[in-house]
């Protein structure tokens, strides 16, 4: 049995916990739960806002075109995916018609709802680093108080007491109207996940 086994085997039992919440409603139309994927003793891990449709056929988090966006710029970075473990702050697809709008993002509730898997996770793994992907994830990581525009890139730490920064969500990337625009925002977003190589977080793992 390898160091790793051990862990391995615990993070197996939270997911399979995780795999049958039912702390708040959006379990019932989602198709299921989207756990955090990646390797357990990754020395960086990254946290998005919540599965999008894609996520919630496939079961893994950003596999989506927001997924292929984080793609593209973590190996423009110099990170290599299938040495980070990715997760979400809330762990079900959200889509609710509301008149002629789409509610994706999850509410108060629902993200506190669903906290305690990220906190099972983060308390779980040993990461030297820690990025919050987006507002909902920096705000979940920093408290309500955290700015994303005028604070992203920045290291502080978390209110655990880890290493982390946040920038911009991929899917923010896609939203620029213009080509120049989305050009702007993925320069920016590689610039500030350049940061991990930096501060060498990325060892071996
Ligand atoms: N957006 C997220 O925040 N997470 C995913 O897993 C996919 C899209």
């Amino acid at each position: 049995m390898t160091a790793l086994a051990p862990l391995e085997k615990r993070w197996q039992a939270l997911r399979r916990r995780a795999r049958v919440c039912r702390a708040c409603p959006l379990w019932m139309p989602a198709t299921q739960t989207v756990f955090g994927a990646g390797r357990v003793d990754a020395s960086i891990v990254l946290i998005g806002e919540q599965p999008g449709a894609q996520e919630d056929l496939q079961g893994e988090p950003f596999v989506g075109p927001a997924g292929a966006m984080l793609d593209r710029a973590l190996a423009e970075a110099g990170i290599d995916r299938d040495k980070v473990y990715i997760t979400n702050t809330v762990k079900h697809f959200k889509f609710e018609p509301r008149g002629k709008l789409r509610l994706h993002k999850a509410n108060a509730a629902e993200q506190a709802s669903c906290r305690r898997w990220l906190d099972a996770e983060l308390g779980l793994l040993m990461p030297q680093a820690i990025v919050a992907l987006g507002a909902m994830a920096a705000k979940a990581l920093f408290g309500s108080s955290f700015r994303l525009l005028r604070e992203r890139g920045e290291w502080r730490q978390t209110l655990d007491g880890r290493e982390a920064f946040a920038t911009i969500h991929p899917s923010f990337i896609l939203r620029q109207r213009s080509s120049e625009e989305r050009e702007l925002a993925y320069k920016g977003f590689v610039r500030d996940l350049r940061l991990l190589v930096h501060r060498r977080a990325i060892s071996g793992k």
